[in-house]
């Protein structure tokens, strides 16, 4: 009898390889100079993954499909130029912006509430052109190397046979990386389930670089905190919710500004000076690590306000362009690998998901004149008329000419790489986890992770994963990993809500 149903026509045993078949150099590390980075244009095996995951979907976004926005103003009320020289991070400076928030691993029509972490995008259009500022509402990440991406979000979504999530891979992946412990104890905590957008937290996540008119350099992380507190589903509320009105973050949005109530954001940020980057006791670059407030204390910088509905969404917020590569004078990146992923991924993914004009849409467009000598393409609607289209010309028309040391960066050196990042004395993935768990957490907040973690695993977790994830939480603390073994032994842990690392 003829077998339906098999459509592949590639190999999944076997060696890995690139699309042409030859072998794939690695699967996990990206080709860096040095352990720390920064990674190689010419590793074409990350190029080529990176460039084919953009365009695994069309027209919705991957990932952070789902999601909604609105425009605003950010206000710096402080003196921080000693820092920066950035247009808007200069005191008295307002700034028209565009913040967009999201869910990650969701599709399109997927409901807001679902457990998951939350994007945090902001587009402020400068005096100095666009600035972005891609975030999410938890200050680290699940991975350090960019050339883990796809695999993870892969394992976040949907199984290739059934279509389904599933618990048993979202697991594999995290337990396969420890790395990611300590986002994955954000998510499984209260961050997990936001109340609203209006009452959660945003950073930048990465170390980014600011330097100040004088050219000194300092290395920068953004919070923002919000003004109307921070406040959070039980899974329970958010099941219920998930049925009741599967766009309530969307909606509650939209139906407080146009009710005039402006949700607001005071950003602080955490400096740390260029040269004590160098010699910390964890790579300050690490994006699962947090910086501790003691050595690095919040410094306030002004107040970001929502005030303005899109009136169309399709047009501002669909066809809305992120990317943490777009940068102003006075801001840079940093040595963080992700970072240096990123910077390539977000306009690639843009050309594919909108067109290669992307840029030129009216949300997306800066409010100073662009020159750029990216010509043509479909749906082209800038032009330069008849001037000259190279570099150098005769005709007249300007072209930049930078040589010699970059002003947003850094010293770099050593062999050619595929390497996790050098390690410093407090360089582990569990500790600050643990701290999290320990001494942030109270004994429900406590509680609450147990019941939820064991009600994710129960939810279809298998052998030898479900062994890996109590070692791994018992790596985190001793305690709680025993607890959340004990729950799952007895199967007595309750059922928790649809959605990302659950049931
Ligand atoms: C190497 C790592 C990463 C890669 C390759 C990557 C790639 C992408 C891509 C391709 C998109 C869709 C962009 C679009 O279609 O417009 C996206 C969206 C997004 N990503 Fe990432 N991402 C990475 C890591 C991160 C991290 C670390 C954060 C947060 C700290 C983050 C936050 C977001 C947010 C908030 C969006 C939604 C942007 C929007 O609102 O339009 N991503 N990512």
């Amino acid at each position: 009898m003829a077998r339906h149903g098999k459509t592949t026509n590639d190999n999944s045993s076997g060696p890995s390889t690139m699309s042409t078949g030859a072998p794939a150099p690695s699967d996990r590390n990206s080709l860096t100079i040095g352990p720390d980075g920064p990674v190689l244009l010419h590793d074409v095996h990350f190029l080529e993954q990176m460039a084919h995951f953009n365009r695994e979907k069309t027209i919705e976004r991957q990932p952070h499909a789902k999601g909604g926005g609105a425009f605003g103003v950010f206000e710096t009320t402080e003196d921080v130029s000693k820092y920066t020289r950035a247009a808007l991070f200069q005191k008295g400076a307002q700034t028209e912006m565009l913040a967009r928030f999201s869910t990650v691993a969701g599709e399109q029509g997927s409901p807001d509430t679902w457990r998951d972490v939350r994007g945090f995008s902001l587009k402020f259009y400068t005096d100095e052109g666009n600035y972005d500022l891609v975030g999410n509402n938890t200050p680290i990440f699940f991975v350090r190397d960019p050339m883990k991406f796809p695999h993870f979000i892969r394992s976040q979504k949907r199984l290739p046979d059934s279509g389904l999530r599933d618990n048993h891979m979202q697991w594999d992946f995290w337990t396969s990386n420890p790395e990611s412990a300590h986002q994955v104890t954000y998510l499984m905590g209260q961050r997990g389930l936001p109340r609203t957008w209006r009452n959660m937290n945003g950073y930048g996540s990465h170390t980014y670089m600011w330097y100040n008119a004088k050219g000194e350099k300092f290395w920068v992380k953004y919070h923002f905190h919000t003004r109307q507190g921070m406040k959070f589903f039980t899974n329970a509320e958010a099941a219920e919710m998930a049925g009741r009105d599967s766009d309530y973050h969307r909606g509650d949005l939209f139906r407080a500004i146009a009710a005039g109530e402006f949700p607001q954001w005071d950003l602080k940020v955490q400096i740390m000076p260029y040269e004590d980057a160098k010699d910390y006791r964890f790579n300050p670059f690490d994006l699962t690590k947090t910086w501790p407030h003691a050595d690095y204390p919040l410094i306030p910088v002004g107040v970001m306000t929502l005030n303005r509905n899109p009136e169309n969404f399709f047009a501002q917020i669909e066809q809305a362009a992120f990317s943490p590569g777009n940068t102003v004078p006075g801001i840079g990146l940093s040595p963080d690998k992700m970072l240096q992923g990123r910077a390539f991924g977000y306009n690639d993914a843009q050309r594919n998901r909108i067109g290669a004009n992307f840029h030129q849409l009216p949300v997306n467009r800066p409010k100073v004149p662009v020159n750029t000598y990216m010509m043509d393409g479909p749906m082209n609607y800038h032009h330069t008329g008849a001037a000259p289209v190279y570099v150098p010309n005769s005709g007249g028309r300007e072209w930049a000419d930078d040589t010699g040391p970059m002003t947003d960066g850094w010293e770099t050196d050593g062999p050619m790489v595929r390497s996790a990042y050098k390690m410093r004395s407090n360089d582990d993935d569990f500790g600050q986890p643990g701290t999290l768990v320990r001494e942030v957490m109270d004994d429900a907040q406590r509680a609450e992770l147990v019941d939820q973690v064991a009600g994710s695993l129960l939810g279809g977790v298998r052998e030898p994963v479900l062994s890996r994830a109590f070692d791994y939480w018992k790596s985190i603390d001793r305690d709680v990993g025993a607890r959340i073994e004990r729950k799952v032994k007895e199967g007595s842990a309750p059922r928790p809500a649809e959605g990302m690392g659950e049931g």
